[in-house]
Formats: structure tokens, C-alpha cells, sequence
């Protein structure tokens, strides 16, 4: 079954061939995305994913095409037409399409898609299981905070993840634990949930955020500091958070375990609070 595709303003489905080969999205990296979840029809923390997405848009210069009502009046128009009630959006802005050139036109159009798709969200066996990652030399550029559709290193870095037999990869950098190829890194020390401050070496991860909330409000110490990657070896529990995969357990780093190999209790808890939060549609705008 095809999806349901938006594209400049137009609902079509993604078997249609929508894109010039000259979009610059296409040939420059010149562009950015977000990727939402949606349960019963409700996506999950819009305003955050609409806020980050402008925010990115205003750093690379690129117009904004939505403000956020219009952004949920698009997304509620294409949920309703979506068959399936639970899945991800996906959302892309570029600069636009212009005869191929360095040099960019100051009045550019931008081209703007989104389509609904299905997906597997973990479940509760999966959950309680974990994964394990690698670690991996973080190659990326130094704007990391705007989630641009440049994602060669971090797709490099999920391969050979995946040939280690592990799920996700974490980038470190000048010695430090900064986040996942597609996700945030949090690891647990004296009962404190660590993670990399906001800055220009992570991405803002809209569920990191929600997490903090979650562990100030069952008062567990957060601490948002770098990690050494030498500390690695002397965490007691460590999670990744994303749209897609939730809190989840990491179990073991480079093949060694951490702690007991298990999920740990303050990665359940966040996991447990950070689902009760989706089903109620949280917002943070809405408390
Ligand atoms: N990725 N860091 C990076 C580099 C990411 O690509 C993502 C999300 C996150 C977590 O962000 P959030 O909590 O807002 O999902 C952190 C999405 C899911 C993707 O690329 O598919």
C-alpha cells in the first residue's frame, strides 16, 4: 500500500515521482527534516518536533513554509488520510530547486514533503531486551544541533554497527560520549541519568528533553555534562531515547557489558513514564 505523500501544498500518494534531479535538497544536502511518531491518529509532541525544525530552518536560512498551526492543520489533514492509525511522518524542507550552482538564488521557493508511513515501534520484549552499540569516531560536521539530511557519517557509522552485530552506534568526540547515529545517549553514575549538554555536537532530541522533564519530576539527578568515554566503563545502566525506539535499554558497548547486562531501574522507570507520556499525548507546552 502506498503512503500518503504531501508535496508543495498537495496531497498525492509517494508512488508519484515528485522531485527535480536539481532540488537542492537532493544534490547539496540542502535541507532539513524531522521524523514524528503518531498513535491513534495523534501525533506525539508536535509542537517540540515544529519548533526544532524552525529552528534549524533559521540557522541554514532557508524560509519557514509552515507556522505551527498550519504545520498541524497539514498533519491532521494527512493523518486523516492515512489507512493505518500508528506510525511516523516524515518531513523534509529544502532550499529548493534551482539549475545546479554553488551559488544559491536569495528567492528561492522551498520544496516541502511530508508522508505518513507505518512502523514497527518496539515492544515490550524488545523493550525489557535492550541493544548493544559501538562506539564510533564522530565525523560530522560542527552544526549537529540542526537536523540537516546530511546523514552519510551517521548512516557509515549505523553499518558498521550493524556488521558488529550491534543496533545503534555512538559518536564520541575529544574523548567525550556525545550521541547515538540516530538517537541520544544517556548514561547512568551514582544513580544520576548523564547527558551531553545542548550544543552544537548534538542534536536537541525531542524525547531528551521530555526524559529530563520526566526524571526531575520522579527526582532523579540529571546531570547534562559530557560523558568521558572513559566513564564508559563505570556506568551502571545507559539508554538511548529517539522518536522511534523510546527509552531503550543499552546493554552492552563494544561487546563488554554494562552493569549487570540488564536493563537497568532508572532506564525502566524513564521507560515506563516516557510511554504513559505518549499515550497521554503530552505536550510540553501542555505540562
Ligand atoms: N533521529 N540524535 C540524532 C543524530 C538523531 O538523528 C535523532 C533522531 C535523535 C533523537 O531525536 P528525537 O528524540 O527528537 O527523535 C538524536 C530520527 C528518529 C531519525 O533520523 O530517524
Amino acid at each position: 500500500m502506498s503512503d500518503v505523500l504531501y508535496v508543495n501544498g498537495r496531497f498525492t500518494t509517494t508512488d508519484e515521482r515528485v522531485l527535480g534531479v536539481e532540488d537542492r535538497g537532493f544534490q547539496f544536502g540542502d535541507a532539513v527534516y524531522e521524523v514524528f511518531k503518531f498513535l491513534g491518529k495523534r501525533p506525539i509532541f508536535l509542537a517540540e518536533h515544529h519548533r526544532r525544525m524552525e529552528s534549524g530552518l533559521r540557522t541554514i536560512g532557508i524560509p519557514s513554509p509552515w507556522d505551527e498551526a498550519r504545520f498541524a492543520a497539514v498533519v491532521g489533514e494527512l493523518l486523516e488520510r492515512t489507512a493505518f492509525d500508528d506510525g511516523i511522518v516524515y518531513v523534509q524542507v529544502s532550499r529548493g530547486e534551482a539549475r545546479r550552482a554553488h551559488f544559491y538564488p536569495d528567492d528561492m521557493t522551498p520544496t516541502v514533503i511530508a508522508y505518513s508511513r507505518s512502523f514497527a515501534f518496539p515492544d515490550a520484549a524488545a523493550k525489557e531486551r535492550g541493544i548493544a552499540v559501538v562506539t564510533t569516531p564522530d565525523l560530522r560536521w560542527r552544526q549537529c544541533q540542526v537536523k540537516s539530511v546530511n546523514l552519510l557519517p551517521n548512516a557509515m557509522a549505523k553499518k558498521k554497527a550493524q556488521r558488529a552485530g550491534a543496533t545503534e552506534a555512538i559518536f564520541v568526540g575529544d574523548g567525550v560520549v556525545r550521541e547515538g547515529a540516530s538517537s541520544s545517549f544517556f548514561g547512568v553514575r551514582g544513580g544520576r541519568a548523564v547527558t551531553h549538554p545542548l550544543d552544537d555536537h548534538i542534536l536537541p532530541g525531542v524525547v531528551r528533553d521530555h526524559v529530563l522533564r520526566l526524571a526531575r519530576a520522579a527526582n532523579i539527578g540529571v546531570d547534562e555534562r559530557p560523558l568521558r568515554e572513559d566513564e564508559l566503563h563505570e556506568i551502571d545502566e545507559a539508554f538511548i531515547t529517539s522518536t522511534t525506539m523510546g527509552v531503550m535499554p543499552v546493554v552492552a558497548i563494544d561487546g563488554g557489558a554494562v552493569g549487570n547486562g540488564v536493563r537497568g531501574a532508572i532506564t525502566t522507570t524513564l521507560q515506563r513514564m516516557l510511554d504513559e507520556a505518549e499515550a497521554r499525548r503530552d505536550s510540553a507546552d501542555r505540562g
